[in-house]
């Protein structure tokens, strides 16, 4: 609780209860626990630890040491590897120390496209990455909506970039590890994999590990479908790589590690370790596949027609005939918090473009199961054929607020 500063106290109070009453439908939010939460809040974030264990630079780093320990190991147990760097402030950072450390600059990266469900990252124009290193994108086809592999390897051959970028913000169907690596190798580029989505369901065996098929490196966020603090963390079974990495990291890219969430990070991998994880994330995939589903037989358009994944990515266009920005505006006027997202041959801007993504991650952690998400489904159908009557809006609203107070907040 804050004390002494009401209007700091006010916000924390309004967003709490603004978590409370809606349903969070983000693809790339979750509900963290009461443990990381007061990681997260605690006097760690006081100190200073920079370098790695037992080899910092300033005193007083006996418990920093343990904490950045335990997050290390259980890392490696979750994703069966032999090396991880914690320290990562989030996902993008993660990302830029590890191209800093596999490349040189102006060397040449080959990621997905951002308008069909790549990460600004992974070599989009207007991240840094691309200005750093030369850049080529690919995409998925326009008819499917998934990945040609063939027209992949003829830009890989092409274009022979240095090293090629897996992975996705927007995309619901499984990446194919092996081809990628196949065709990486076949021009001698390095691997890496983003698995900044779906990090939850590759710890628990849900879907493949990149790193079991070859992959050089491995990076994600840790809160997304990992359910854990904000943060990222790279991953390889190459000892020259991590070592590589480890100097990218620190001191390339970052300064100090922040502790209280490197503890965060520790406490969010040994959860994700523990049975119950796995049949959470076994059940926010089939949440997504239902409301997938439910949608499709209300006539809404999706995007692969399904989903692998916790991501439900449909055109609102062509469905309700409204575009994204208002599709969104109104999902949250009726208390469903979403996002506008391109998809793939988009024609219109970032702004205001023809899809809404959808997630099944976090109102999963609220308990949400088949019904709850057919349930959801109906709600966000009549959304978007009332996006202008504030009375269907308000209604739904109050329905939304009754069913989330059956579903608190893990704490
Ligand atoms: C695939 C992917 N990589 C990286 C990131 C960047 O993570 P962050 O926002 O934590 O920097 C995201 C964020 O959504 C993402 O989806």
């Amino acid at each position: 609780m804050i004390k002494y500063d009401p209007i700091s106290a006010e916000i924390l109070k309004n967003e709490e209860l603004r978590q409370l009453n809606e349903m969070e439908l983000i693809a790339s939010e979750n509900y963290t626990s009461i443990d990381v939460q007061t990681a997260l809040g605690s006097i760690l974030t006081n100190k200073y630890s920079e370098g790695y264990p037992g080899k910092r630079y300033y005193a007083g780093q006996e418990f920093t040491d343990q904490a950045e320990n335990l997050a290390i190991e259980r890392a490696k147990r979750l994703f069966n590897c032999k090396f991880a760097n914690v320290q990562p402030l989030s996902g993008a950072p993660a990302n830029f120390a590890t191209l800093l450390a596999l490349l040189k600059p102006g060397q040449k990266i080959m990621g997905m496209s951002l308008s069909h469900g790549g990460h600004l990252t992974h070599g989009s124009e207007p991240s840094f990455t691309s200005t750093v290193w030369k850049s080529v994108q690919y995409g998925v086809d326009p008819e499917t909506g998934l990945i040609n592999y063939d027209d992949l390897k003829k830009i890989a051959e092409k274009e022979k970039p240095d090293l090629i970028l897996a992975g996705f913000s927007a995309h619901s169907r499984s990446l194919d590890w092996k081809k990628f690596k196949e065709i990486a190798d076949s021009i001698g580029a390095y691997t890496m994999a983003d698995i900044a989505h779906i990090a939850g369901f590759v710890a628990t065996g849900q879907l493949e590990n990149p790193l079991d098929h070859g992959f050089d490196v491995v990076t994600t966020t840790t809160h997304k479908t990992l359910r854990g603090p904000r943060g990222g963390l790279i991953l390889t079974n190459h000892e020259d790589l991590s070592k590589k990495i480890n100097f990218a990291v620190f001191p390339g890219f970052q300064g100090g590690p922040h502790m209280n969430n490197v503890l965060a990070k520790a406490i969010a991998f040994n959860e994700a370790l523990q049975p119950e994880f796995k049949t959470y994330t076994k059940q926010v995939i089939k949440n997504a596949q239902t409301l997938a589903n439910e949608l499709k037989n209300l006539g809404v358009e999706i995007i692969t027609d399904g989903t692998d994944n916790h991501i439900v990515l449909f055109n609102c266009l062509s469905s309700f005939n409204i575009g994204g920005k208002q599709a969104q505006l109104a999902l949250e006027q009726a208390g469903l918090s979403t996002n506008k997202n391109t998809i793939p041959n988009e024609t219109r801007s970032p702004f205001d473009p023809s899809g809404i993504r959808l997630g099944t991650a976090a109102m999963t952690t609220r308990g949400f199961k088949e019904a709850e998400f057919k349930k959801v489904a109906e709600l966000i159908d009549q959304v978007l054929k009332n996006p202008e009557n504030p009375d269907v809006l308000d209604n739904i609203k109050n329905e939304v607020k009754a069913i989330c107070k059956l579903h608190p907040l893990p704490h």
